[in-house]
C-alpha cells in the first residue's frame, strides 16, 4: 500500500481530522504537527510504516521528523491544488539566510530537490508539469529514471536505412555509432548514462529559454523555479557523462542567464571558464514593451569544465581583413606594433641541441620601419604588409616556459639573435616544428606578422585569439542550413563549429540533449566527431533525422565548404519505448468527448493509473466529467496516468504486459550489453 493511503487511513481514525465530506483536514493536521500534538503523534506511532517514515531513533529515543511530515502533507496538497503556498520562497539564500545577511551566494528555490520530467511531445503542448519529490516518493523516482527499453532502431547511411541488429563498439567496448535518441531527455540521459559516463568530451545545449512563449509559460510565478528544476535534473546527469577533460556550453538569453550561472556554479563546483556573449539578429521591441526595454541583440553561452585543471582548449582565431584591422587600431588610438621589417638576417649557425630543442644563432640582423621600406621600394604600405609579413616583426617579453628555457640555455651565446625550434607535445600545433626568435641583448622575443595572418580567397586576414565576444557569426539566412526549417532557435553551424573546434578533436564524443533541428549533430558529423543527439519532438519533414540524412548524403549548406564535406558516415536512430506516453499522445490527438471516453476505457484496461485514482469514483462522476470543456477533459485524463510509466523500463523487458518484440529485446540487450 502506498504511504499516502496508509497515512490517510490512519489519520481518518481521529474524527477531528475529517471534514463532513470525509476528506482529511490537512491544514488542521499540519497545525497539530507544528505543536507536536500528542494525539497525532500517537496515531502515527501506532502504525509501523508511518513510525519508520516520520520518526528517527537517536540513542534509543524516538524523535518526530516534523519537517518531513509537514512537507509530505504539503506535497500532496500541491499535487492536488496549487503552488501558491511556495510563492514567497524564491530567492538567493544560503543556509536559509538571504544573501543580504551573508557574503556568499547560493541559489535556493522551491522544489529544488524534486525531479521535473518536463514532457512535451508536440511543440504547441504546454503541459502542466509534475514535480516528483526525491525524499518522499523515492521508489517512484527510481522507476521514472530507470533505463528504458529501446525500439524502432535503425542505421541510416548513404544507401538508406536498415533495421539495426547490433551496435558498433571500440576496443574498450564503448558504442562508436552516432546516435539520435527520440524521447524525453531526462529519461534518455538516464538511459545512456552507464554506456557513456565519463566519455563525453563536449556537451552543447540550447534549452528552451523560458521566455514566456515556450513550454514553461503555464505558471508565471514559478517560471524561474520550474525552469531551474528542469535544468538541474539534467545538468547533474550531464556532469556524470562528461570526461575528466570535458566541458559544457549552455546557451541561453538574458531571461535566465544569471540564475543559470549560479546553478552551474553549484553543480560544476565552481569550474567556471567564461560567459561568452554572442551577437545575434537584432530583435524587435513592439506593442506594450515599446519605450520600456531595449532591442535584444545578444545571447549568452556559459562555459564550464568538469575539471578546470584538465581543460585545454584548441587555439581558435577571429579573422579581420589585415589592413582594416590596422586602420581600426589607428582609429582607436592604439599603437600597432608590427612596424619593423627585417632587411638582413644572415649567418644561421646551429649552436646546440638540448632537451628536444634545437638552438640556432644569426650573425647579423638589420631592420627598417614599414613606412621607410615602402618608400624605398616604391610600393604601398598595404603591399608591404601583404608581401613581407614573414619579415615584419614586433618584440615582446619572454614569458612562457619555452621562452624561459631558451633564455637559460643560451646564456653563454653572444649572437645578436637566437632562434629555437621545438615541437609542442599538446594542442593544435602538436608535432609541428615551431621556430621562435629572440633578440639577444634584451632577451626580447620577436614575433612575426606572418604567424598572425591567414590568406583566404585572396584576402589577407589578421587572426586574433578568440575572446568572449562573438560578434562575427551571421545569424541571417539560417533557414537554408541543413535543409530543414526550424523558426524557433536554430543555431548557426559556424557557431557550433567554433565550439567543437575549441573543445574536441576528431573521434571525440559530442552530446546535445536539446537537439531541435539537429545543428550540433550535423556539424559534429561533418567534423568527424562521434555525436549523440536527444530530442523529444518529432518535427516531421524538418526533423533532425532528415537533416542528418542530408548530411550523410553530402549536404552543401552551413560549414560544408569550410570543412570540404563530401558526405558519408552513418547514424543510428532509436526511440525509448513508450507505454503511458502513447495514451497521452492519443489524448492530445482526440477531437471530441466520445473519443476521450473510448481512450478512458482502454486506459482502465491497459494503462498504469496514478496510485490514488479510484476507478469506481471516476465512473460515478462521469456526468461531471462530460460537463467539462474538452481541454479540461484532456487534462483530467492525463492527470490520471502514472507518469512513471510513460516509457517501458528495462526491468520490464520480459514482462508480458509490455509486449516487447523480438527485435526490441535484441537491440535493448545489445545496448546494455546484457548477455543472457
Ligand atoms: C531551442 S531548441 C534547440 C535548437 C537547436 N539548437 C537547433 O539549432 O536546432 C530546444 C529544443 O529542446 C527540446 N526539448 C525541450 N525539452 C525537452 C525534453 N524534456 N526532452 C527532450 N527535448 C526537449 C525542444 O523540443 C526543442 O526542440
Amino acid at each position: 500500500m502506498k504511504l499516502y493511503t496508509t497515512l490517510e487511513k490512519q489519520l481518518k481514525k481521529e474524527p477531528n481530522f475529517i471534514t463532513d465530506n470525509g476528506e482529511l483536514k490537512k491544514w488542521v493536521i499540519i497545525d497539530k504537527a507544528r505543536i507536536f500534538d500528542e494525539q497525532l503523534l500517537v496515531l502515527l506511532l501506532d502504525n509501523s510504516e508511518l513510525k519508520e517514515k516520520f520518526f528517527i531513533q537517536v540513542k534509543g529515543n524516538l524523535h518526530f521528523n516534523q519537517n518531513k511530515f509537514i512537507a509530505f502533507l504539503e506535497q500532496k496538497n500541491y499535487l492536488n491544488n496549487s503552488y501558491t503556498q511556495y510563492k514567497n520562497k524564491v530567492g538567493l539564500t544560503i543556509d536559509g539566510k538571504y544573501i543580504k545577511q551573508r557574503n556568499e551566494v547560493a541559489l535556493v528555490w522551491p522544489f529544488k530537490d524534486c525531479i521535473l520530467e518536463g514532457g512535451q511531445s508536440r511543440e504547441e503542448d504546454k503541459r502542466e508539469e509534475i514535480f516528483f519529490n526525491e525524499i518522499l516518493a523515492q521508489d517512484e523516482i527510481t522507476q521514472l529514471l530507470e533505463p528504458k527499453v529501446l525500439t524502432n532502431a535503425k542505421r541510416i547511411d548513404k544507401d538508406g536505412e536498415n533495421p539495426l541488429d547490433q551496435f558498433n563498439r571500440n576496443d574498450n567496448g564503448t558504442i562508436t555509432d552516432n546516435l539520435i535518441v527520440k524521447g524525453n531527455n531526462l529519461l534518455a540521459l538516464n538511459t545512456i548514462k552507464k554506456e557513456f559516463a565519463g566519455k563525453v568530451k563536449l556537451i552543447y545545449i540550447d534549452p528552451p529559454y523560458n521566455t514566456g512563449s515556450d513550454s514553461f509559460h503555464y505558471n508565471d510565478t514559478f517560471n524561474h523555479s520550474t525552469w531551474l528544476v528542469f535544468m538541474k535534473n539534467r545538468l547533474e546527469l550531464a556532469k556524470i557523462l562528461l570526461s575528466p577533460d570535458g566541458s559544457i556550453f549552455v546557451h541561453c538569453d538574458d531571461n535566465e542567464v544569471h540564475y543559470l550561472k549560479v546553478l552551474l556554479d553549484d553543480i560544476f563546483e565552481h569550474n567556471f571558464i567564461n560567459t561568452i556573449t554572442v551577437k545575434t539578429k537584432v530583435g524587435g521591441v513592439t506593442g506594450s514593451s515599446e519605450g520600456k526595454s531595449f532591442k535584444d541583440s545578444t545571447e549568452f553561452i556559459n562555459v564550464f569544465a568538469k575539471d578546470k585543471k584538465q581543460i585545454l582548449f584548441n587555439p581558435i582565431f577571429q579573422l579581420t581583413p589585415l589592413y582594416e584591422f590596422i586602420k581600426s587600431y589607428e582609429e582607436q588610438d592604439k599603437s600597432w606594433k608590427y612596424t619593423s621589417v627585417i632587411t638582413t638576417l644572415e649567418g644561421k649557425t646551429k649552436l646546440k641541441e638540448s632537451n628536444g630543442y634545437c638552438f640556432y644563432g644569426y650573425s647579423s640582423f638589420k631592420s627598417k620601419s614599414v613606412k621607410q621600406f615602402a618608400k624605398d621600394n616604391n610600393i604601398s604600405e598595404e603591399d608591404v604588409y601583404r608581401k613581407y609579413s614573414d619579415k615584419i616583426f614586433r618584440t615582446t617579453n619572454a614569458q612562457s616556459s619555452v621562452r624561459k628555457t631558451v633564455i637559460n640555455e643560451t646564456q653563454d651565446c653572444d649572437y645578436p639573435i637566437i632562434s629555437v625550434e621545438y615541437s609542442p607535445i599538446k594542442g593544435k600545433n602538436k608535432g609541428n616544428k615551431i621556430e621562435v626568435f629572440y633578440k639577444d641583448t634584451e632577451r626580447n622575443m620577436l614575433m612575426f606578422l606572418a604567424d598572425m595572418i591567414i590568406e583566404e580567397n585572396d584576402i589577407v586576414y589578421y587572426k586574433e585569439k578568440i575572446s568572449t565576444l562573438w560578434d562575427d557569426i551571421q545569424y541571417n539566412n539560417l533557414s537554408k542550413e541543413g535543409g530543414v526549417d526550424f523558426p524557433n532557435g536554430k543555431k548557426p553551424e559556424l557557431l557550433i563549429k567554433r565550439i567543437i573546434e575549441l573543445t574536441t578533436n576528431e573521434g571525440d564524443i559530442v552530446l546535445d540533449y536539446h537537439l531541435g533541428s539537429g545543428s550540433t549533430c550535423a556539424v559534429a558529423h561533418k567534423m568527424k566527431r562521434q555525436h549523440i543527439g536527444i530530442e523529444q519532438i518529432d518535427y516531421g519533414s524538418n526533423d533532425s533525422t532528415v537533416r542528418l540524412r542530408n548530411v550523410v548524403e553530402g549536404d552543401r549548406s552551413g560549414i560544408s565548404k569550410d570543412v570540404n564535406w563530401q558526405g558519408g558516415g552513418s547514424f543510428v536512430y532509436l526511440e525509448l519505448k513508450k507505454y503511458n506516453q502513447t495514451f497521452i499522445e492519443q489524448i492530445e490527438e482526440a477531437t471530441n468527448t466520445d473519443s476521450l471516453l473510448q481512450i478512458w476505457e482502454q486506459m482502465k484496461a491497459k494503462s498504469f493509473l496514478n496510485y490514488n485514482v479510484d476507478i469506481k469514483k471516476q465512473s460515478e462522476h462521469m456526468e461531471d466529467f462530460k460537463a467539462l470543456s474538452l481541454p479540461e477533459q484532456k487534462q483530467h485524463l492525463c492527470e490520471l496516468l502514472d507518469k512513471n510509466q510513460l516509457y517501458v523500463n528495462l526491468s520490464s523487458l520480459y514482462d508480458s504486459d509490455f509486449n516487447c518484440s523480438k527485435e526490441e529485446k535484441k537491440i535493448t540487450k545489445d545496448f546494455y550489453q546484457i548477455k543472457k
